[in-house]
């Protein structure tokens, strides 16, 4: 078989081309460093991908649903980002920590409630209709995976789903993980859905009729470094979804 492994060499990328930054960090994490939340480039570093995904919303009037408000002696950072980014959207956050609420103020609305309740997601989402959905609440491999099964069929076109901390889904249940709370990973049960988009529903893994209806609304997904982010499509690629294989 052919040896395809990259060699090792001492040509130094970029000296031709022009160098392009492309994820450049701008105002959004700029934003993010000033009220503290770890999603900035200080920490996490996920602002600089979402400020290219979300920069079309930023003037429009929508809702945006945070799952996980954080400790109250950070002061709702994430939620303060928001809110600043997007001058005219209502912010929501939700935590099953009463104590959430103190951090109301105009723009920002706060639910209480168990974030791994389908019911009470789903009366959270038609309360407020959001089009952009960030679950950083538990970060439970099951918490994960029925925020994205419930509420993403509930986004309207164009809207925007993003899971962070995907990693935990790399920490095993067998080194007693306590995110690693169901037979399956977010990052697995996501792969199987992500598997089926790239192969167009044709030749991907066998998935549930619900699973594969929900392969058939994303327009693109979104990769990085412990978080993803998914676009869904102005209308279902029917076709895809009637001809896939189901479990
Ligand atoms: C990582 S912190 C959120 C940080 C915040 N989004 C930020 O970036 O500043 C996670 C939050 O999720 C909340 N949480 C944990 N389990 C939850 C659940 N099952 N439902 C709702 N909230 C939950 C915790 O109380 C905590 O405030």
């Amino acid at each position: 078989m052919q040896d395809l492994s990259p060699k090792d060499t001492d040509e130094t990328p970029n000296e031709v081309g022009a160098v392009v930054n492309l994820l450049p960090a701008g105002e959004l994490d700029q934003l993010a460093q000033d009220t503290e939340t770890d999603k900035s480039s200080k920490r996490h570093d996920y602002m600089r991908f979402y400020e290219h995904l979300l920069a079309p919303y930023r003037n429009q009037e929508f809702s945006f649903l945070e799952l996980g408000v954080g400790l109250p002696s950070r002061r709702a950072p994430s939620l303060r980002t928001w809110k600043a980014y997007f001058p005219k959207a209502r912010i929501i956050g939700v935590d099953i920590r009463p104590g959430a609420r103190d951090f109301e103020e105009d723009r920002i609305h706060i639910e209480i409630g168990n974030a791994a309740r389908p019911r009470f997601l789903k009366r959270v989402f038609r309360s407020y209709q959001p089009s952009i959905i960030l679950d950083d609440a538990s970060h439970f491999w099951s918490h994960q995976i029925i925020g994205f099964q419930t509420l993403f069929p509930m986004l309207p076109p164009g809207g925007v789903y993003i899971v962070e901390d995907v990693h935990t889904s790399f920490l095993a249940q067998t080194e007693g993980s306590q995110y690693a709370d169901y037979s399956e990973s977010f990052w697995s049960y996501f792969n199987r859905l992500q598997s089926a988009v790239v192969c167009a529903q044709r030749h991907g893994p066998t998935l549930s009729i619900e699973e594969n209806r929900i392969a058939s609304w994303i327009d693109a997904i979104f990769v990085t470094r412990k978080s993803v982010a998914v676009v869904k499509r102005q209308s279902p690629r029917r076709r895809e979804w009637m001809s896939a294989p189901e479990a």
